[in-house]
């Protein structure tokens, strides 16, 4: 089959390689009908993420037709699935708690060494992110070997577009988790940064559970109209500064709620920024951690913060002490997608939430590595592409 597969950074290639087979019996395989490139993509495009190896297939964002199941798969052939992220067992302590994103299981145990190095504890399993993660093919492809299909795909009904649902398989759920997190009460004000998939669906989703004001914070117009569309005020970092902007629109107070959906890769000419670039360059550290440090800086006194934005290691200059002099609460994670798939499926179906306006570009798998560079390179037009085998 053809597949993307990981070559080093920058170096992304659509490969022929074998196609997957069934080991487990709970697994089934799928052929790919749409998959997206993540913002989380882009931290191993720019080779950010540990333990990759030549030739791993990229891709966690997917959905598919069934054609093999296991004996011991629930799935039937020719059913419509879309594919969680995070490859969770159902059964562990954790997936008993819901917490499926911390599955024990989803990991083969000769990955285990690296996280509990890292953490403390074996990360859970993902699709297409590296070996710390389980090392599993992703969902590029055409064809992509699903462990666990009992637990983890959601039927689709019959007849619904792949473009309304393909986003429940991550950004969706973790722009719904990100807002969950904020704890988010009537009338709250809250303050997200980044305007990308993931902070565009915390913006609907913090409307929805009753926030009276969502302030978007990015650089790119495109991206801050489309958080206005939902009815968020903005503020552009490259034309104000963004804490003064915040306590001006909350009369002195700060934002009741802040959420970090940037991550790693911050961008913006800031002091920290600048010398988190050049600690990264030289292996000093290992993320540029700007946005998440404004965001607990510009929080209320008692207020909440929620990180979806994804950090892998270490960073200095952390304003604990503004952490605990303001009382802050934070909550982050990897999204426990099969926790929210049900209920956000629903959503959809019933026009509560929109998720086709994010797609800015759709592209036939053979594609991808110019998705890739585009992606990269022009994110201001270029807000989520859509890649599908055969498109043309
Ligand atoms: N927790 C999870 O399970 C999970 C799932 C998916 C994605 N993520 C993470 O969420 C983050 C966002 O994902 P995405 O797909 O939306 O990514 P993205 O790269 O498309 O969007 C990030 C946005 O942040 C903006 N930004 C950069 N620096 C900024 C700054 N200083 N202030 C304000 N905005 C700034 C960028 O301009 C961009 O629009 C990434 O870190 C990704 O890895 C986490
Ligand atoms: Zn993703
Ligand atoms: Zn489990």
């Amino acid at each position: 089959m053809r597949a993307l597969a990981w070559h080093g950074k920058h170096d992304v290639r659509v490969d022929t390689v074998d196609d997957p087979e069934i080991i487990n019996p709970r697994d089934c395989i799928i052929k790919v009908t749409a998959t997206a490139i993540c913002g989380s993509d882009l931290h191993l495009y720019d080779g950010y993420i540990p333990t990759m190896q030549s030739g791993d297939i990229l891709g966690h964002e997917f959905m598919g037709e069934v054609v093999e199941t296991g004996p011991k798969s629930t799935l039937k052939k020719g059913q419509k699935v879309v594919v969680p992220f995070t490859i969770a067992c159902g059964s562990c302590y954790h997936c008993g708690k819901h917490q499926y994103s911390a599955c024990d299981n989803g990991n083969p145990a000769d990955n285990q060494d690296i996280g509990m190095e890292l953490y403390g504890q074996p990360m859970s399993g993902l699709f297409g992110y590296s070996h710390l993660t389980g090392g599993y093919a992703g969902g590029q492809a055409e064809y992509v070997r699903v462990p666990f299909s009992d637990i983890g795909p959601m039927v689709i009904p019959d007849g619904v577009d792949d473009e309304k649902v393909l986003f429940l398989s991550d950004i969706l759920p973790t722009g719904w988790q990100a807002a969950e997190y904020a704890q988010i009460e009537p009338g709250d004000t809250v303050a997200v940064w980044g305007c990308g998939p993931v902070g565009l669906f915390a913006v609907q989703s913090a409307f929805l559970m009753g926030a009276a004001r969502v302030i978007a914070i990015d650089h790119f117009p495109r991206r801050l109209e489309l958080a206005k569309r939902f009815g968020a005020e903005t503020i552009n970092f490259e034309e104000s500064a963004v804490y003064e902007a915040l306590m001006e629109m909350t009369g002195g107070i700060g934002p009741d709620a802040v959420i970090d959906s940037v991550g790693l890769e911050a961008h913006g000419l800031f002091v920290d920024n600048v010398i988190d670039q050049i600690k990264v360059s030289t292996f000093l550290a290992t993320d540029r951690a700007h946005s998440i440090r404004q965001a607990i800086v510009a929080c209320r006194k008692g207020g909440r913060v929620s990180m979806p934005a994804v950090y892998g290691g270490f960073v200095d200059k952390f304003p604990l002490g503004a952490f605990m002099e303001k009382g802050l609460t934070l909550k982050t994670g990897q999204t426990h997608v099969q926790h929210y798939m049900p209920a956000l499926l629903n959503a959809i179906m019933e026009g509560k939430i929109d998720t086709t306006f994010l797609i800015s570009h759709r592209m036939d798998l053979e594609d991808a590595p110019k998705g890739y560079k585009m992606f990269h390179d022009d994110q201001n037009n270029v807000t989520k592409v859509v890649l599908k085998p055969g498109f043309n």
